[in-house]
């Protein structure tokens, strides 16, 4: 009986075995290569980095196990293999290396990483180690402010498990495919627009799996019919962990924009976001810091709710620019939940000018790099 055992589903198993000493799975670790399913019979590469590894056999197994508790599956052909000492980061680690890649075409997900888009300049991450600092607000913003600057611009959601702009562009509705079968964006106040809260209701539990997600992510970066953008703004989920790692270091980005309230818990993990992308080598172009002061409409005496100066302190000690410091303000955070981003129903108000500003820094940075 013949079912449908696809790549991903091997590779969802095969991320459910984890290489004790990398505390990574064999997926993520980039130890799995070359899946192939033919009917029920299931054959794949596992490459350690040394021909010596004590937990060979013991990888090998599991691998096999998990492979083997896929409903249907018959037979299971496994080629072990050890990559050349040479090409190896941590000459004679069991695993891959950490699965890092500096460029090239790491297979490792099945995908082409890091090349290029087509059609694309430049890609902007924007990042935060913690959540809710404002990322998505910043996102929505700075590209519509580079869009106001004369730029052709998208806007990526890739916050998968917690999609806002949707509804911070106000816009959702049914995606189209072209006859080349990519994904149509979406367009609003001149910017294109790709996000899964397209996809899915409000109501639908998101339960994406490793794999799935770079899958994903894979296909509103290259199967997205983006045209020519000069940048591509990308709103990036909340945290540093291996996830987002993940993320970062097969997304092709020119560089990060590090989102943070200035309060030490919160820059704290901007800290960490600074190190995560310093580590896959894309350069921060910046740290913004948001919700900086409120300014009370009423007397118009301005109170630091979440202190003050952090974003600065954090950028000195990293060396990066602080980009701009954006105030804690009652219009930004309306025009986000209504759907009106300040940058386009108030582009003279002083919030949407600090946004401007911080939009010319940024392609002034990326013009300067590309130029270097
Ligand atoms: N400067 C600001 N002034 C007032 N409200 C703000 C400001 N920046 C963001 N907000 C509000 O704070 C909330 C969180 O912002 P946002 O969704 O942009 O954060 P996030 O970092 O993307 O969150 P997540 O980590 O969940 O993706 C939103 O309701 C937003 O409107
Ligand atoms: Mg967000």
């Amino acid at each position: 009986m013949t079912t449908n055992i696809t790549e991903d589903s091997v590779l969802v198993a095969l991320s459910e075995v984890i290489d004790p000493e990398l505390n990574k799975d064999l997926v993520s670790a980039g130890m799995i290569k070359d899946v192939t399913v033919d009917g029920n019979n299931v054959a794949f590469t596992l490459e350690f980095t040394s021909g010596g590894c004590p937990l060979k056999k013991e990888l090998e197994d599991a691998s096999r196990g998990a492979v083997a508790a896929i409903e249907y599956v018959e037979e299971i052909e496994i080629n072990v293999t050890a990559r050349s000492q040479e090409h190896s980061h941590e000459g004679g680690g069991c695993g891959s290396g950490g699965g890092h890649s500096h460029g090239g075409n790491d297979r490792s997900h099945g995908l082409p990483v890091k090349a290029p888009i087509e059609g694309i300049k430049h890609t902007i991450a924007v990042a935060s180690g913690k959540g809710g600092v404002g990322k998505s607000t910043v996102s929505v913003n700075l590209a519509l402010s580079l869009v106001r600057s004369g730029a052709t611009v998208g806007l990526l959601d890739i916050d998968i498990y917690g999609p806002s702009i949707p509804m911070m562009m106000g816009i959702s509705e049914d995606l189209e495919i072209t006859e080349e079968k990519k994904l149509v964006p979406l367009e609003k106040d001149g910017l294109k627009l790709m996000s899964v809260g397209f996809m899915i209701d409000d109501e639908t539990p998101l339960i994406w799996r490793g794999p799935m997600v770079m899958k994903l992510i894979e296909q509103f970066l290259r199967g997205v019919n983006w045209g020519e953008l000069d940048y591509l703004v990308i709103d990036m989920p909340p945290g540093t962990g291996d996830a987002q790692l993940t993320l970062v270091q097969n997304i092709p980005l020119s560089g990060a924009v590090i989102v943070t309230t200035p309060q030490d818990v919160a820059l704290i993990d901007a800290r960490r976001a600074i190190q995560m992308f310093s580590q896959v080598e894309v350069p921060v172009l910046g740290i913004v810091e948001n919700m900086s002061t409120f300014c009370c409409p009423h007397c118009n005496k301005t109170t630091d709710i979440f202190s003050s100066g952090g974003g600065k302190t954090t950028a000195d000690r990293y060396e990066v620019e602080l980009l701009g410091k954006l105030p804690l303000d009652l219009k930004i955070r309306e025009g986000g939940d209504a759907g009106r981003p300040i940058a386009t129903t108030e582009p003279d108000s002083k919030e949407a000018r600090a946004f401007m500003d911080i939009a010319q820094k940024v392609a002034g940075k990326i013009g300067s790099m590309t130029a270097g």
